[in-house]
């Protein structure tokens, strides 16, 4: 497949599946996660090889805590070893990691390893890796307007001049520019409260793949399809 013509600046993806992935086969849950886990590695070079300038990954959301306790610490264990073991590798490929969230809820360690990552990639220049964890994007608004009331209240912000721009320094996502291009695998339709504020104007690619089937080739068709579509911002 040729290189399409225009390539997203920010691709976000709701990495869906990995459940049914492992029912189809008889494997446990975890087992199917740990198979999204190294979808991720794909992706992640995939979007290196495309130039992509960010990639935000859905990889924990406020809502996942109310799985039963065994899967979350799975998911919390496979964070940490995805962090463990691909660190070195990302920060020689130039990868620099950020993650958005309510970081304070996850464990102690996973903390830490995500810290220990942030630090050791973060004056990198190549693909920004956005890991969303324990993140909401209702909770990220109210944390912003929580914010905002702060800075009124310390008198660095006058309200008259709250505006979208404004508002959007006050985000989780106040480095980054909003996704182009917003994925989700297994076919469902819904945003499932992943960046409400910041996908008002993403394209949306939907597949019938299951995350931990998703390779290089399914990223080229969703970009491929991307670079097709007209985008207008609500102008003509
Ligand atoms: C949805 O599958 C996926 C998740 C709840 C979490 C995503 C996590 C990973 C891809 C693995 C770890 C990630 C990193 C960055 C190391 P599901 O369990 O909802 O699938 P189902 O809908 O088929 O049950």
């Amino acid at each position: 497949m040729p290189v399409p013509s225009q390539i997203p600046r920010h691709i976000a993806i709701i990495m869906d599946g990995n459940g049914r992935w492992a029912k189809e086969r008889g494997l446990p849950r975890r087992a199917g996660h740990r198979a999204g886990a190294d979808a991720v590695g794909h992706v992640v070079d995939a979007c290196q090889e495309l130039k992509v300038g960010y990639l935000t990954l859905y990889a924990f959301s406020s809502e996942n805590w109310k799985r039963p306790a065994g899967e979350v610490k799975s998911l919390m264990k496979l964070l940490e070893r995805f962090l463990k073991e691909k660190t070195s590798e990302m920060d020689e490929r130039g990868v620099r990691l950020q993650a958005i969230g309510r970081l304070k809820d996850l464990p102690e360690s996973c903390q830490q390893q995500l810290h220990e990552a942030v630090e050791r990639t973060r004056s990198n220049t190549g693909l920004t890796l956005i890991l969303a964890l324990s993140y909401g994007g209702r909770e990220e608004i109210i944390d912003g307007i929580k914010s905002v009331i702060h800075h009124v209240r310390e008198g660095h912000l006058d309200v008259g001049m709250l505006d979208p721009d404004v508002f959007a320094k006050h985000l989780y996502t106040r480095y980054y520019p909003d996704p182009d291009l917003l994925i989700r695998t297994s076919g469902e339709m819904r945003v499932s409260n992943f960046l409400l504020w910041q996908i008002s104007y993403a394209e949306m690619y939907i597949t019938k793949t299951l995350w931990p089937d998703f390779r290089k080739e399914e990223l080229l068709a969703a970009v491929t399809d991307y670079a097709a579509r007209s985008r207008r911002f609500g102008g003509i």
